[in-house]
């Protein structure tokens, strides 16, 4: 057994009110001890015996991000998409054929080499789990490829084969969603069911269907609600018992009342909000109303090309109304709650030893400095990492 401490953190984010100050329960001049990638210490008295210390002077310690949205199986980008918009062109569902077939096109060694060089860079800004969805394949061999090639990276992986209707059934939707729920999610390894209920993709009807074959494959559902147009889709995550309903833009007070009674976790997707257009102040609606809320990247080419997690923060801070202390709390254990996790998400005896570890001395830093990485090391089960692996 081999044991590191991590000394003299001058903020120790806990996640725990009860630890430490503040929504955050945060400590200063912590000490926390890992064995076997574990915590099993945190105090404020120095620890003895122990095999190696990385003293956190002047740095701040919070578990690592927990990403608990995003489509890192991809080929190609969108920048040109991005450009018309920034002339006033809005996002639409549209765009996905496109990255559809550069995907299709893409060999899996594209594929998973466009992933690691994706998470290589969540890593190094912090994300220490992460959900992938499928999503740009919408053929059964693709959709499965694309899931086992998110599976070399995580556990959390997604089928989303209901993302949009692929041209060659544009004709004939209803064909689509039967090959989806008779043969895609029958064969799928996925852990998690999703779709896109959306304008210029599934409609309710369709949605509750595919999601309830997943359940029945003994798959957990969430669903992509309100991104672009108000539907029932809150609705449907509650009759469900989906574990997170995510973007929630076009929501309504009711919807969001409604979500905040449930225990559905409201994901709300900055980078989203950031590249193609948002509504005011949109989080400190969900949070007013006491919902458990995540934030995530959503990293896609379409509509948030980050996978920035400090980034996000910042964005949740000055677009969408959160403090930093929500921000910070929404970006790692809203996740972990997002993905039905307790072994992350936070700093406590018995939680994973998944850290981020900043140069600043507090981790307002994470919004003060946007643009800026200030995530010094990141930490996977205690061992510093800087190559992506599950
Ligand atoms: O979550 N809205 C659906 N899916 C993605 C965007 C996909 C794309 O534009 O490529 C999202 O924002
Ligand atoms: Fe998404």
């Amino acid at each position: 057994m081999t044991s590191t401490a991590f000394t003299n953190i001058q903020t120790l984010v806990t996640n725990d009110p009860e630890l430490g100050d503040g929504l955050l329960g945060v400590i200063s001049g912590a000490h926390v001890v890992v064995e076997n990638g574990v915590i099993v210490s945190i105090s404020t008295k120095a620890p003895t015996g122990v095999d190696s210390e990385i003293d956190c002077a002047e740095k701040t310690l919070l578990p690592g991000f927990v990403d608990s949205h995003t489509h890192l199986i991809f080929a190609g980008d969108r920048a040109e998409e991005f450009a018309e918009r920034a002339k006033g062109n809005r996002y639409t569902a549209g765009g996905i054929a496109t990255t559809v077939s550069a995907t299709r096109s893409a060999s899996d060694n594209q594929l998973r080499n466009n992933t690691q060089k994706l998470l290589n860079e969540a890593l190094s800004s912090g994300t220490t789990t992460v959900e992938i969805k499928s999503g740009y394949g919408l053929t059964q061999k693709d959709e499965s490829r694309s899931v086992e090639i998110a599976s070399e990276f995580t556990d959390e992986t997604t089928l989303l084969a209901a993302h949009v209707v692929p041209v060659e059934f544009k004709d004939n939707p209803d064909s689509y969603v039967k090959l989806v729920i008779e043969k895609m999610i029958p064969e799928s390894r996925a852990k998690w069911i999703d779709v896109f209920c959306d304008h210029g993709a599934f409609d309710i009807d369709q949605t509750r269907r595919i999601l309830r074959a997943g359940v029945e494959h003994g798959m957990k559902p969430r669903i992509h609600a309100n991104q672009l147009q108000r539907t029932e889709a809150i609705q449907l995550a509650i009759e469900l018992g989906a574990t997170s309903a995510d973007h929630l833009s076009a929501s309504t007070l009711q919807d969001i009342e409604a979500l905040a009674n449930s225990n559905v976790v409201a994901t709300l997707l900055p980078g989203a909000e950031f590249s193609t257009s948002h509504e005011g102040k949109l989080g400190r609606k969900f949070l007013d109303a006491g919902a458990s809320v995540a934030i995530a990247s959503d990293c896609n080419p379409g509509s948030s090309f980050t996978t920035s997690m400090p980034f996000c923060i910042a964005a949740a801070v000055s677009l969408l109304g959160f403090t930093v202390e929500e921000a910070v709390r929404a970006a790692t254990l809203g996740g972990a709650q997002a993905l039905g996790r307790e072994d992350i998400g936070r700093v406590s005896v018995g939680a994973r030893a998944d850290f981020a570890l900043l140069s600043t001395p507090s981790y307002i830093h994470l919004a003060y400095r946007p643009g800026v990485n200030i995530v010094s090391n990141t930490y996977k089960a205690g061992m510093a990492v800087t190559q992506w692996q599950k």
